[in-house]
């Protein structure tokens, strides 16, 4: 199993949940490999077209930079977990470079076939994280980001499962910050019982993925 932090933050919401999501996996035997996404020079698809091109590899990312091979091993492995905090409704920029490159280089274009060469299964958990509450979480953010999933699920051809840890704490110590309109009392006494259950949820993705 391949754990995959998009968040630039190493420790924080993300990287803790994602930690757990590994004990998860090990407690049930898998071997982890853990990365610090924002540790790694790339950028999305160049659109240099090399995967399409005939008599190429398929299933590869030629673009020379750290991420090909990351790719080449997400493609191998039989489950990845992602974690990424919510920027402006959506996953991080760095995740979504990984997905242009991931699923571009799987993706056919050709007639024949399920518009996929990827011939295995691949599951994928998702941790998202944000300050939004669950009821919007639920309500509105849901049904935004199953665009992305399902085109993971299609391309990827395996299960997709996701948890959502809802409003999370930005700081430490609100009081340093310009950032009046978070209450932090009333941050740190839902964050109090509910990360702890957060980070179980998490370590249970961990299990269900090995
Ligand atoms: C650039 C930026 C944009 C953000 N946008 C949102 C947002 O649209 N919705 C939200 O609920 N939280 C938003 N947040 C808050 C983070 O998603 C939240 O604090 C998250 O848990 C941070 O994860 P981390 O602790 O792993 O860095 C934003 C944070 C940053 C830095």
């Amino acid at each position: 199993m391949i754990i995959i932090n998009a968040s630039p933050r190493k420790d924080c919401n993300t990287g803790i949940l994602l930690k757990e999501a590994m004990k998860g996996a090990e407690s049930k035997g898998a071997t982890v490999e853990y990365v610090n996404l924002y540790d790694l020079s790339f950028t999305g698809c160049h659109s240099c077209l090399a995967c399409k091109r005939k008599g190429a590899a398929k299933n590869k990312c030629f673009w020379q930079d750290d991420l090909s091979p990351l790719i080449d091993r997400i493609l191998k492995s039989e489950s990845v977990i992602i974690g990424t905090p919510i920027y402006f409704g959506t996953p991080t920029a760095q995740f979504h470079a990984l997905l242009e490159r991931l699923l571009f280089c799987v993706l056919s274009y050709e007639i024949d076939g399920d518009g996929s060469y990827y011939n295995k299964q691949l599951n994928v958990g998702i941790i998202y994280t944000m300050n939004a509450p669950k009821s919007y979480y639920d309500k509105t953010m849901r049904h935004s980001l199953a665009f992305t999933e399902n085109i993971i699920k299609m391309l990827l051809k395996g299960n997709v499962v996701t948890y959502g840890a809802c409003n999370t704490l930005q700081v430490d110590d609100y009081s340093k910050y310009r950032m009046s309109i978070f209450n932090e009392e009333s941050k740190k006494s839902h964050h109090d019982p509910q990360f702890p259950m957060d980070m179980q949820e998490a370590f249970k993705m961990g299990c269900e993925l090995a």
